[in-house]
């Protein structure tokens, strides 16, 4: 992980950042090629450039520009750095400067453990160093939105021979001691007593049992009354099951199905490092979705962990059976609010691509625009779906009080009714199953898991009143 550090006086014996407008003046220790190099910069149309020097690099930034462009040319200027280049100053305006550092440091992730010669490969830059205008808790808050972000892409990229679902747990439950919240792990015999149906049914073709972790992060004098619980698919592979799924751009990138329950737990980490006022519990049901041993089939009724019975007509829509489950269990802790989120279906990807989360729900209007505002200001942009009951119509079975699949349209909405039908409080359903995996690199989101909730919903969280 980058260090990120204040410093005194600008080294020009490292690659320098420069973030400036017309006015800016420029440091008398900084070269007269520097100087003019600047002036005509400023002139030019262009929003970024930059001069090779002996000692590395000056890039230079044009400081009018959107947030999100910013952050897109930081990880333009990593792209640059070459393994010698150890150490990178800025100088500028802060607000900025802090826009440009998230990104070079966002896309400074990699996931190279696998590799024989992964030294090799690693990063050259080690530190980042800032003008001390921006204060310690800035540099704090970056440094801690990085370390969740990375925890949620690596469990994404992990892949199931690395990652079933006790692992899962077992990783959750190692943030711990840092983070300061309390983690719970029910293990199969428990929720085999507590009856969870919709996850024991998912797991019965699996010879990995599932686990349901428990994630509390109570501050005191905390501003809400009643938590606020998250709610994350952890499908820790998804093959489909006895529905199975072809395996070219399907079955390949399912290890990436446990990106809501990462999405969450970053999202609590974060918040818990950050030491934000708010009572929060997060939950995350895990197993893998398997067609072994005495997988369940096409045609079975489960009663689930509330007693609601469903028919499953398609296995591959396994992550609604687990996370009604959990969204049941939710209603125990009398939530202010509950919000999931789930790479849940590929209606969603189809829909909208990888630009955004498509979200849906019956809480106020005002979780609504926080969320969305949160969206913009993040770049982990959120549209709103409609949620009538007219789409709960397809969700009812012949035979059972609800089925698995809707009709041939607009199936992300009628999972999310689904989901609907088990929570009790006011309810915010996320289908990150777009953004939450890139198949190749984009800017500071890389390549694989992005990470893709864990700003976002650190923010919500923080803007909540
Ligand atoms: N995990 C998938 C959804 C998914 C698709 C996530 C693409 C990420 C990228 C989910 O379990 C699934 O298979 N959903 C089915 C539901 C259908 C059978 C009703 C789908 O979307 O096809
Ligand atoms: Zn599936
Ligand atoms: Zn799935």
């Amino acid at each position: 992980m980058i260090l990120l550090k204040h410093y005194g006086e600008l080294s020009l014996l490292s690659s320098i950042v420069i973030v400036s407008n017309k006015k800016t003046k420029l440091d008398k220790s900084l070269s007269e090629e520097v100087h003019s190099f600047h002036k005509k910069f400023h002139k030019g149309e262009e929003k970024f450039d930059f001069l090779k020097t002996i000692n590395g690099f000056v890039f230079f930034v044009k400081e009018e520009q959107k947030v999100e462009e910013l952050r897109v040319l930081g990880s333009k200027v990593l792209g640059y750095l070459t393994k010698d280049n150890k150490s990178i100053y800025f100088s500028g305006e802060s607000e900025a400067i802090l826009a440009v550092t998230e990104g070079l440091i966002l896309s400074s992730y990699q996931f190279i453990a696998y590799f024989k010669d992964a030294e090799k490969k690693k990063l050259g830059l080690s530190e980042v160093f800032l003008p001390t205008e921006i204060s310690q808790k800035k540099l704090d808050e970056l440094a801690s939105i990085a370390k969740a972000v990375f925890w949620a892409r690596d469990r994404v990229n992990e892949p199931v021979s690395h990652l079933n679902a006790t692992q899962l747990a077992e990783h959750i439950a190692a943030l711990a001691p840092e983070a300061g919240f309390s983690v719970q792990i029910l293990e199969k015999t428990q929720i085999e007593s507590l009856k969870m149906g919709g996850l024991l049914a998912v797991n019965r073709g699996s010879i990995d049992p599932p686990t349901f972790t428990i994630v509390e992060y109570k501050p005191e004098k905390a501003i809400n009354k009643k938590p606020i619980v998250l709610v994350g698919k952890g499908v820790v592979y998804d093959t489909g099951g006895l529905s199975l799924k072809p395996t070219p751009a399907s079955m390949d990138v399912m290890k990436c199905d446990m990106a809501g329950g990462a999405c969450v737990v970053g999202a609590i980490y974060l918040a818990a490092l950050q030491k934000l006022k708010v009572h929060i519990i997060a939950l995350v049901p895990a197993t893998d979705n398997r067609p072994g041993m005495n997988a369940y089939t096409p045609g079975d009724v489960i009663t689930m962990y509330d007693g609601t019975t469903v028919e499953v007509l398609n296995t591959d829509a396994e992550g609604r059976m687990i996370l009604a489950d959990a969204l049941a269990y939710a209603n125990k802790f009398k939530p202010e609010l509950v919000i999931d989120a789930a790479t849940l279906t590929g209606a969603a990807v189809r829909a909208i691509g990888t630009k955004a989360s498509i979200v849906m729900g019956n809480a106020d209007n005002k979780y609504f625009d926080l969320l969305e505002k949160s969206g913009n200001e993040t770049h982990e942009r959120v549209v709103r779906f409609p949620f009538w009951d007219d789409y709960a119509e397809e969700m009812k079975s012949k035979i059972a009080d609800l089925k698995n699949i809707g009709g041939a349209n607009a199936g992300m909405i009628t999972a999310g009714k689904f989901l609907e039908h088990f929570v009790k409080a006011p309810y915010i359903h996320m289908d990150i199953a777009g953004p939450a995996w890139l198949d190749a690199k984009e800017d500071y989101k890389g390549q694989g898991g992005t990470g893709a909730g864990v700003r976002l919903l650190y923010n919500f969280l923080k803007k909540l009143k």
